[in-house]
């Protein structure tokens, strides 16, 4: 029975990464019930592909935040030891010759990462060369913060099928869907569970939202004609992907996300001559 399910799941916040049955862990999932994204559309969506340590492998999202930095979600590279990224292609993998790969192992989780609560669910990526923008590829602004019931989308390759009952599976095609944000105390009740102010979660009409495999990924908004990054794809509610989303708040981490790339980037300094 469905409300049966509800009730086991309504609390369970789920991350959003995919784990498959065979050396494949995380959740990988595409966005649910969303619309097939053009290439050139959202030029800053990277494609994941996560070594781990106990020699699984996990698939998420990521977005480009500069020539040489990624943002995406710590429970996506926790316990990775090489990070394959993907950019400029809406399939999903190696399979678009014109897409640029590049592996790294050098990223950076949030020091206050909570793995349970997904608090702080934040990490940096540094690739070891730098990225030429094209009209594929560009980075994306950090926004501001994220008001409520303002219209946001999300992108991602992840578990599309309505029933996830059983499996799990990525999509070979970016999706993308829109949704709107929603109060902090208004998700807490539909979901029967605390978030904190660093978080934030969308609804949609019902049919659609981010899913298994999505989690790294962007939300972004439009402002004034520029498209600014506002949230992390972070968790899900229980395994049913129209039900609310949670994302950290790109705003929120500001600061953090500077001071780290700062602290990781290497100083350009004069030669005594
Ligand atoms: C990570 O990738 C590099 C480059 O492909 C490879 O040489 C190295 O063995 C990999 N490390 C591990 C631990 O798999
Ligand atoms: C969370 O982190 C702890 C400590 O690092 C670790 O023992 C545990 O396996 C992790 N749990 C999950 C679900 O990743
Ligand atoms: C963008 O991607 C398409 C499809 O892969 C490719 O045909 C095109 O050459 C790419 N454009 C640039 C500027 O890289
Ligand atoms: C909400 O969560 C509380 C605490 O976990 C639980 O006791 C209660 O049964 C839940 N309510 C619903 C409607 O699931
Ligand atoms: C998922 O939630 C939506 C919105 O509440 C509901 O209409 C749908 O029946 C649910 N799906 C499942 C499989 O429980
Ligand atoms: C997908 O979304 C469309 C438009 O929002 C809706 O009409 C349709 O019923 C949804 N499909 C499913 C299977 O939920
Ligand atoms: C959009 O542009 C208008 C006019 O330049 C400005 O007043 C407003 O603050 C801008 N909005 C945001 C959210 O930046």
């Amino acid at each position: 029975m469905k409300l049966y399910q509800l009730s086991i799941f309504w609390a369970v916040k789920v991350a959003l990464h995919l784990v498959s049955s065979e050396k494949r862990s995380g959740f990988e999932s595409r966005i649910h019930n969303g619309t097939a994204a053009k290439i050139g559309q959202f030029p800053w969506q990277a494609y994941l592909d996560v070594d781990l340590r106990d020699s699984y492998v996990k698939e998420g999202g990521a977005a480009l935040i500069s020539n040489k930095w990624l943002l995406t979600a710590a429970h996506c590279v926790s316990d990775a030891i090489n990070i394959t990224v993907v950019l400029g292609t809406t399939l999903r993998g190696g399979q678009d010759p014109s897409a640029f790969r590049t592996k790294t192992n050098e990223f950076y989780i949030h020091e206050n990462y909570n793995n349970v609560t997904l608090d702080n669910d934040i990490a940096l990526i540094k690739m070891k060369i730098a990225v030429t923008f094209t009209r594929n590829i560009t980075a994306i602004p950090l926004g501001g913060y994220l008001e409520e019931f303002v219209s946001v989308t999300v992108s991602g390759w992840g578990d599309t099928r309505q029933d996830l009952s059983e499996g799990m599976e990525m999509s070979d095609i970016l999706y993308y869907t829109e949704l709107t944000a929603i109060p902090n105390d208004l998700c807490i009740q539909l979901r029967n569970d605390s978030i904190n102010e660093k978080q934030v979660c969308t609804i949609s009409d019902g049919t659609s939202g981010a899913c298994r495999g999505d989690s790294g990924g962007p939300l972004v908004r439009l402002v004034n004609g520029t498209w600014t990054h506002v949230g992390i794809v972070s968790f899900g509610t229980g395994f049913n992907c129209s039900l609310p989303t949670g994302y950290i708040r790109t705003d929120s981490y500001r600061e953090w996300i500077k001071s780290t790339m700062k602290k990781h980037s290497k100083k350009c300094s004069f030669k005594k001559l």
